[in-house]
């Protein structure tokens, strides 16, 4: 190669130094100052997170939006990295926070790289990965910085359910932002050094007088655990990261794609006799719902979403014979396992997140009924369980349910019955489906005949068999084709597999309209 000329030397010599300056971020002593907090750099975390040499930076040289107040202010690469890269093979836009650079403050200029990115993303059908870490609002630029704010949210609004978007909370979150990731599909966070709040302590104080921590406001236990904003929760950067990389493994690229395929060693005919110890024909003895799905799925593998949050209900993703589906399970060992006004939440999101992505959804069944109390009825359960109820009839992806015990009453719709949509439903021998439980049905039904009885308890006793044997079983749904067999336990992995594999290429239209009206 020949020497290029020494005018041409001198420019890209003066490129390079512009780069390195943009590069170098806010300096070596307060990227000293983020490691020291346990944190990477907004550089590092982009690494750490894409394929190795993938990255490919965008707006690099972008400045900030000169006014008075930022005169002479210097914002190496306008405090976000932006670009794209890949994840396993698969093209990812990406923007990461630069906290060293004006706390990583949000103004207009900031706002331009990060929507330019959110833009492609849209326009070549590819996930969106926001790293967050940031002070909020920059100050100096006023309602430039709040119409930055709204330009984020607006794209992210009109690209949701379009292209996979994820938000990894890796420091400060505070203010308006937080509704950027909160408009996204799903949210991270590390322990002890993230946390998410519209008011902060000092605010909070002045005007209710509660004393609080950040961690204690908003940190990654608070969300993951009593609001339910995040999804999951990691120790430290590396492993939010980590997550960030499984989790899109069971997403596809786009609305349009379905999800990646893995191999898969796990036999597909493979016994599940194991089942034949967990699940037992007492319904009165739980049993942990975690061990049925470790023991259907490719290799026990189940990625749980919101695991600390409504822990009445599960919900994840795991792999059949290599296809991703969703799972969403009562959880016997919590509430017993029925639904209240945040599982239904829950549960109606996750459903959802699987419709716009084209992951079909098997839904496990043991559930005696909706929460009972005051508290629930006048918090609104009958519009949040609601939720759960239009999220299943909405969505077209392939749908199996599983009854494994108890299905009573309107849990037993809002589960995903063969009237709100599943399109294929089996249950266990230790199945019963009813409109309620024996002992309840029995002293409504016959609540005379007891009473009038000479041996009232001999006569309830009495009428609760009879109701058992004539409803607390899986064969009178089965009998009337709401259920379309009753399966060996032992046989389930396979049979679900077979179903999903005749399931796929499912095609099913709506009526014409704009968007419906889920009940909020
Ligand atoms: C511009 C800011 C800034 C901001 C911090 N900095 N916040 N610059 N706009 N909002 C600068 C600091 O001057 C400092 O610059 C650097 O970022 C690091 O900040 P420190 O305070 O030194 O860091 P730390 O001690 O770690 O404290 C972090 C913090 C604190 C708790 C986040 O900075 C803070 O409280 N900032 C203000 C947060 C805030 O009120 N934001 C507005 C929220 S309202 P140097 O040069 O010294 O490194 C909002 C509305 C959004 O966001 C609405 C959207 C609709």
């Amino acid at each position: 190669m020949t020497q290029p000329a020494a005018e041409l030397q001198e420019l890209i010599a003066a490129m390079e130094q512009r780069r390195s300056k943009v590069e170098a971020g806010g300096g070596e002593a307060r990227q000293q100052k983020q490691r020291e907090g346990g944190k990477l750099t907004a550089r590092e975390r982009i690494e750490r997170l894409l394929d190795p040499g993938s990255f490919l930076e965008l707006s690099t040289f972008v400045e900030h939006g000169a006014n008075r107040l930022m005169a002479g202010v210097e914002a190496p690469g306008e405090g976000v990295v932006t670009g794209r890269g890949t994840i396993d093979g698969r093209q990812v836009f990406v923007f990461s926070q630069d906290f060293t650079v004006l706390g990583g403050s949000l103004g207009k200029m900031n706002a331009a790289k990060v929507t330019k990115v959110m833009d492609l993303a849209a326009k070549t059908g590819c996930p969106v990965i926001g790293l967050n870490d940031s002070a909020g609002a920059r100050i100096q630029e006023g309602v430039d910085s709040l119409s930055g704010y709204g330009e984020i949210f607006y794209r992210n609004a009109i690209y949701s359910g379009s292209v996979p978007q994820i938000s990894a909370i890796l420091g400060p979150c505070a203010g308006g932002a937080v509704y950027s990731p909160a408009l996204t599909d799903f949210i991270l966070m590390s322990r002890g050094s993230s946390y998410m709040f519209i008011t902060g302590p000092e605010v909070i104080k002045s005007v209710t007088r509660e004393d609080v921590t950040f961690d204690q406001l908003g940190g990654a236990d608070v969300h993951t655990r009593k609001s339910g904003v995040a999804h999951l929760e990691y120790d430290g950067d590396e492993a939010v990261l980590d997550g960030i990389r499984d989790l899109l493994s069971y997403l596809p690229q786009n609305a349009r794609e379905q999800p990646p395929v893995r191999e898969c060693t796990d036999p597909v005919g493979r016994s599940n006799e194991r089942l034949l110890d967990i699940v037992t024909p007492d319904q009165r003895k739980p049993y942990a719902m975690h061990d049925v799905i470790h023991e259907l799925v490719d290799d026990g593998t189940f990625l749980e979403i919101q695991p600390g949050w409504a822990r009445n209900i599960l919900c994840g993703f795991a792999r059949l014979d290599g296809q991703s589906v969703g799972i969403v399970a009562n959880n016997p060992k919590v509430m017993a396992g029925t639904l209240n006004i945040d599982a239904s939440d829950k549960a109606a999101r996750f459903i959802r997140t699987c419709d716009c992505y084209n992951i079909p959804i098997l839904t496990l069944v043991d559930v005696t009924g909706f929460l009972p109390g005051v508290a629930q009825e006048h918090a609104g359960i009958i519009r949040h369980g609601a939720k759960m109820l239009y999220a299943y009839a909405e969505a077209t992806v392939p749908k199996i349910t599983l009854i494994t015990r108890k299905s009573y009453g309107g849990a037993y719709l809002a589960m995903n019955s063969r009237d709100m949509g599943a399109d294929v439903v089996y249950a266990w021998p230790t199945a019963a489906v009813a409109v309620m439980g024996a002992e309840g049905a029995a002293n409504i039904v016959y609540r005379r005949d007891i009473q009038n009885s000479e041996n009232p308890e001999a006569t309830r006793a009495e009428k609760i068999a009879q109701y058992k044997e004539t409803f607390d079983n899986p064969y009178v749904a089965a009998a009337k084709g709401y259920i379309d067999d009753v399966i060996p336990m032992e046989d389930t992995r396979r049979r679900l597999i077979q179903t999903f594999a005749m399931l796929r290429g499912k095609e099913e239209a709506r009526p014409f309209k704009k968007h419906g009206n889920i009940p909020l």
